[in-house]
């Protein structure tokens, strides 16, 4: 098959590993890509968020799926087009989109469709955030209602760290303002068809910059997969009380989902409740998700993206767990410093069970380069998490990049 990625993090890394494995001769093209994309398969640098550019490129191209990775060219419409177009797309349409460009749009979809939330108030001015600020208590939960790059969240026991939150936030559209919700996080991807929903297995990511959940709140520093404490019913749960409610929402009105349905939940002593959703996959736990995937990545999207998905069979995982890692560049989540070369990435590689993802990398004369935050995820499988999570930090040991840091404690709850 054509497939054409759309994105350029490891996530998209992630896709494209999980494609190639198949070795089903997809002649694969990722837009814009990054430099290990680069090495594996063709990049094209066009602007993933504009529309008609990516439509006029897959209609030349005879592209017969595109995926689209990021958030940004949901929320921009892009599916719209290539939909129209007749191209089959997973990634669901601008309005449906909107479960994740919209936390207001994502609450009045729960309320509809009866799915456990935390409670929140929208606030559209500095009295109303402070008359839910105070009405909930600490610790304070405050979001911006957009898309806000990992940086709209704000979860703090400072009262005037909330309210100036908030503040902030209000300049540029309305504010969310949430009860606290106490328990373990799970990340929940589910394809959809737009009718039924194809889980995979569930992850953990690690939210905070550094070791024992410390620090802010970044992109995720790490994830692990499966979730061995998780009951055996959760999925089967999950799909009943949050993903179809919300899949059948959606589609009575008018916006079907087609794409992935990304619950980000939370196992509080009263039950699941969904804390975000999100529009596509989520990074960095596709990182640990996908490498355990039996089933052909290709069936699964090009089945969500054309309908039919409902009869198809869960797909299948391999036996072995999977532990990712993110090295990030100094001074992220703030400010994150580029420029810097990377080396040590083949010693890396070497040791069994690793492969390593690029998120924001470049290649100049011969040489990698750091160019963002999350710079790589460094991914690990093997037969338990213990054996996991010890490849992933020796790899690791092997990686250069000044200044970088990485959390110590991915997985470590897990292993023995
Ligand atoms: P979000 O961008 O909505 O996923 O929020 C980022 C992180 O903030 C989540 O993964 C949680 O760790 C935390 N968070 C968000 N909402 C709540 C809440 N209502 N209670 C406690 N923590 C929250
Ligand atoms: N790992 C969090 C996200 O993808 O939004």
């Amino acid at each position: 098959m054509r497939i054409l990625v759309l994105g350029s993090g490891a996530r998209e890394h992630a896709i494209i590993t999980s494609l190639l494995s198949e070795n089903a001769g997809h002649e694969i093209t990722a837009a814009p890509g990054n430099a290990g994309i680069a090495a594996v398969v063709e990049v094209v640098a066009l602007d993933p968020t504009n529309g008609s550019i990516v439509r006029d490129y897959a209609a030349d191209n005879g592209i017969e799926l595109v995926v689209i990775g990021p958030e940004a060219p949901l929320v921009s419409g892009v599916a719209d087009k290539l939909r129209a177009a007749g191209i089959p797309v997973f990634g669901p349409n601008k309005a449906a989109a909107a479960l994740e460009g919209s936390k207001t749009f994502a609450k009045r979809i729960m309320d509809a469709a009866g799915v456990p939330t935390g409670r929140a108030v929208r606030a559209t001015s500095h009295e109303q955030a402070i008359a839910a600020i105070d009405e909930y208590g600490a610790p304070y939960v405050i979001k911006a209602d957009g898309l806000a790059a990992g940086k709209g969240v704000l979860v703090t026991p400072d009262r005037n760290a909330a309210v100036a939150h908030a503040d902030y936030w209000l300049q540029h559209g309305d504010v969310l303002v949430e009860e606290f919700l106490a328990g373990q996080e799970v990340s929940l991807f589910l394809l959809s068809d737009g009718e039924s929903v194809v889980p995979l297995e569930p992850a953990q990511d690690y939210k905070r910059a550094y070791d024992h959940d410390e620090g802010p709140n970044t992109g995720g520093m790490g994830a692990y997969s499966p979730l061995p404490w998780l009951s055996e019913e959760f999925v089967d749960d999950v799909i009943t009380s949050v993903a179809l409610p919300t899949i059948r929402q959606l589609a009575a009105e008018k916006t079907p989902f087609v794409g992935l349905l990304y619950c980000g939940l939370i196992l509080t002593k009263q039950g699941t409740r969904v804390i975000e959703f999100n529009a596509r996959f989520g990074d960095p736990e596709t990182q640990a998700v996908l490498p355990r995937l039996v089933t052909p990545l290709s069936g699964l999207l090009y089945a969500a993206a054309t309908g039919g998905l409902g009869r198809l069979p869960y797909p299948k995982f391999s036996g072995d767990v999977a532990v990712t890692v993110v090295l990030a560049s100094e001074g992220y989540p703030d400010s994150p410093v580029t420029g810097r070369e990377i080396t040590g990435l083949d010693a890396a590689s070497a040791i069994e069970g690793v492969h390593i993802t690029h998120a924001a990398t470049a290649k100049l004369d011969g040489k990698y380069i750091a160019t963002g935050g999350r710079v790589l995820s460094v991914v690990a499988t093997g037969a338990n998490f213990g054996i996991a999570r010890g490849r992933a930090y020796q790899a690791l040991g092997h990686i250069r990049l000044e200044g970088s840091h990485y959390r110590t404690d991915i997985a470590a709850r897990v292993a023995q």
